[in-house]
């Protein structure tokens, strides 16, 4: 069988990560099974759109990704002048990829800012399409902030919101909640974790974020009953769910770190918490992560576009690596997962890393891009 998967290169270090990155991803599955192989497919997106197309987000693209059930992605940049916010945002909101998934744990050897890294094992789910990012905001001094907030003095008898004020909308729905809560439930059960936690500032955004919460309790109690206990009430074999303030969750996760496994989150939050965490265990160059709606997985380096040592042979190709991991993972394939995440784990050990990771590894050599993704490959 040959599996479609479409592949956007991405802009400044995009083209290199992918050459390193591409070739250990078809070794590992080559090893695991013998009836796939994967049929890589190009999409334009960002400069190279941009220069082919005249457009950095063209529709065919967009028309692909509509249809398509798996997909790739290397770092975007936001092209200069062409009135797009963000292609990343773009797709996110243009695909309903509502849900931000990232797996972090620690790579033996790594040194990382805490003492026991390894403590760390977690998969965040953010919510990908709501929140402070739906982007309605107006800048201070605006005719449309002041329309806003002689709405809010006039209309709903708000008086503290200065007149100079610039203003943003945070929108947080019940079903947008529920859907990427239901999924991480979904995920916890499926791999037998112990516990789930919703990550909330509901304590001072009681009706967005402290609804956030209740909606998460809810569709768990309402579709998962029978395998769910709450911390107040524990039952042995079901998953626990629980919930912790943002700022809480922060020191959680530097204190006690193993009591956490799977994290629900509204948007800001999981931004917050997923760099906090990678870094946490030394990997923010290794962050693997996935964009899902119900029916596209868009795996994505979580870094960015790297310009300052674009097209050097300096950037890691591991995030990208460790997405094919769970790209693999996803398309049925578990021991070609493992087996790269292993040969990672191998050449971090082996002390030959690039450059960002050689500040993390004692006595490490570094190495261009290239020969990190042939280590790799060669440690399958
Ligand atoms: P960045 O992630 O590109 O760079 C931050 C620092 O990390 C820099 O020192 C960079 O050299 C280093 N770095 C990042 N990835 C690396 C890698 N694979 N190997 C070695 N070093 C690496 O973030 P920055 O500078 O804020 O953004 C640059 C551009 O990337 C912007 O246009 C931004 O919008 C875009 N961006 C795109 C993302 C995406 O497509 N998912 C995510 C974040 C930023």
């Amino acid at each position: 069988m040959r599996k479609k998967v479409y592949w956007i290169e991405g802009d400044g270090i995009g083209p290199e990560i992918w050459r390193a990155a591409r070739p250990v991803i078809d070794a590992a599955l080559a090893r695991e099974s013998a009836d796939m192989t994967l049929q890589w497919e190009e999409l334009l997106a960002g400069e190279k759109a941009l220069a082919e197309t005249g457009s950095p987000l063209p529709e065919a693209t967009l028309a692909a990704l509509r249809t398509a059930d798996i997909a790739m992605k290397g770092p975007l940049g936001t092209p200069v002048g062409t009135g797009i916010r963000s292609l990343n945002v773009a797709l996110r909101q243009g695909l309903d990829l509502y849900a931000c998934i990232r797996p972090v744990r620690h790579f033996a050897g790594l040194e990382t800012p805490v003492k026991h890294p390894e403590r760390v094992d977690m998969v965040i789910f953010r919510e990908n399409t709501e929140d402070v990012y739906a982007g309605v905001e107006f800048a201070a001094g605006t005719p449309e902030a002041r329309r806003l907030i002689d709405f809010l003095r006039e209309e709903l008898g708000v008086r503290k919101v200065g007149e100079t004020a610039a203003v943003g909308i945070k929108p947080m729905t019940e079903a947008g909640s529920k859907r990427l809560v239901r999924r991480a439930l979904r995920f916890a059960l499926d791999n037998g974790l112990a516990s789930l936690t919703l990550v909330h500032k509901g304590n001072i955004m009681k009706f967005t974020e402290g609804a956030f919460r209740q909606w998460g309790y809810d569709v768990a109690a309402q579709e998962f009953g029978d395998l769910i206990c709450t911390e107040k009430e524990p039952v042995p074999g079901r998953l626990v769910i629980k919930d912790r303030i943002a700022d809480a969750m922060f020191q959680e996760a530097l204190l006690r770190p193993e009591q956490y496994q799977v994290l629900a989150t509204p948007n800001l939050n999981g931004d917050y918490i997923s760099d906090a965490l990678a870094a946490q265990v030394g990997g923010l160059g290794l962050a693997p992560g996935v964009n899902m709606s119900d029916s596209l997985a868009f795996y994505e380096a979580t870094h960015g576009t790297a310009p300052a040592i674009a097209g050097q042979d300096r950037a890691n190709p591991g995030s990208v690596i460790l997405c094919g991991a769970l790209m693999l993972e996803n398309l049925g394939h578990p021991a070609a997962a493992q087996r790269i995440r292993a040969a990672v784990g191998k050449a971090i050990a082996g002390r030959a890393v690039t450059e960002d990771l050689a500040a993390q590894v004692s006595g490490a050599r570094v190495v261009g891009c290239r020969e990190f993704g042939e280590i790799i490959g060669e440690n399958l």
